[in-house]
């Protein structure tokens, strides 16, 4: 796909890997709705790109507020050709923690935002994408969601043995380079249907 004046929904765009690939479909020249939660956050990555970004606050997990994503961005950019999910949390619990079992709240929290927020925002982003105007190749859009092998709420200390885990580089990854990826997945029409890991090799252990 061409990104070149092509319109995107970034959730969780106000932020870390989101905010990135914000960065990264403006610069190749494509227009982005954020969602996000946080709408300071979000607000002041859209106003850095003038009329090439907007901002709505939203809840991915709440229907009518993802719909009103699309339609903002819909509005403001014309049509719809790609979504990029990385609005989540990442709680950094144990089945059995030193404090005790995992808990119910944190765990269902999560399950809310990062599973049923992400279909929330596929199923309502592939309807209006259905209704775009497919490019020569028959291409109307792409959606891209973002997964996680390990949770990254943790403690500075605990972060860095984790980046010295990666076999090579021995660090955690860039946001830059994760967007870097997402920028690839929208220009390569070949890549389809793929789960991409982005990791170093890394193979989490049993602790
Ligand atoms: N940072 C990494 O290295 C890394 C690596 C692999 C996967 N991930 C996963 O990618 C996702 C994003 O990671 P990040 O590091 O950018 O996190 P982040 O905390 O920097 O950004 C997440 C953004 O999502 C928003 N958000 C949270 N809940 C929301 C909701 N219900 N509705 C709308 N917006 C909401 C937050 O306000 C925040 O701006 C997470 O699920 C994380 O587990 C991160």
């Amino acid at each position: 796909m061409l990104i070149r004046g092509a319109s995107f929904i970034v959730t969780g765009g106000g932020s870390g890997l989101g905010a990135a690939i914000v960065r990264a479909l403006v610069e190749a020249g494509g227009r982005v709705t954020i969602a996000d939660l946080n709408a300071e956050a979000g607000q002041e990555i859209a106003r850095e790109f003038g009329s090439d970004a907007c901002f709505v606050k939203a809840d991915v997990t709440d229907g009518e507020e993802g719909a009103a994503v699309v339609a903002a961005a819909v509005e403001a950019f014309g049509s719809l050709r790609g979504l990029v999910n990385c609005a989540g949390v990442a709680p950094a619990e144990k089945v059995i923690g030193r404090d005790g079992p995992h808990r119910l709240e944190s765990f269902a929290r999560t399950v809310g935002i990062n599973l049923i927020g992400t279909f929330n925002m596929i199923r309502l982003a592939a309807a209006a994408i259905q209704t775009t105007e497919p490019d020569a190749e028959g291409e109307r859009g792409v959606i891209v969601n973002t997964a996680s092998v390990a949770a990254f709420d943790m403690p500075a200390e605990v972060q860095a043995a984790l980046g010295k885990s990666v076999p090579f580089p021995p660090r955690l990854g860039r946001p830059a380079e994760f967007a870097g990826l997402v920028r690839h997945i929208f220009e390569n029409n070949m890549l389809n249907g793929e789960v991409i890991r982005l990791d170093g090799a890394l193979r989490m252990g049993a602790r």
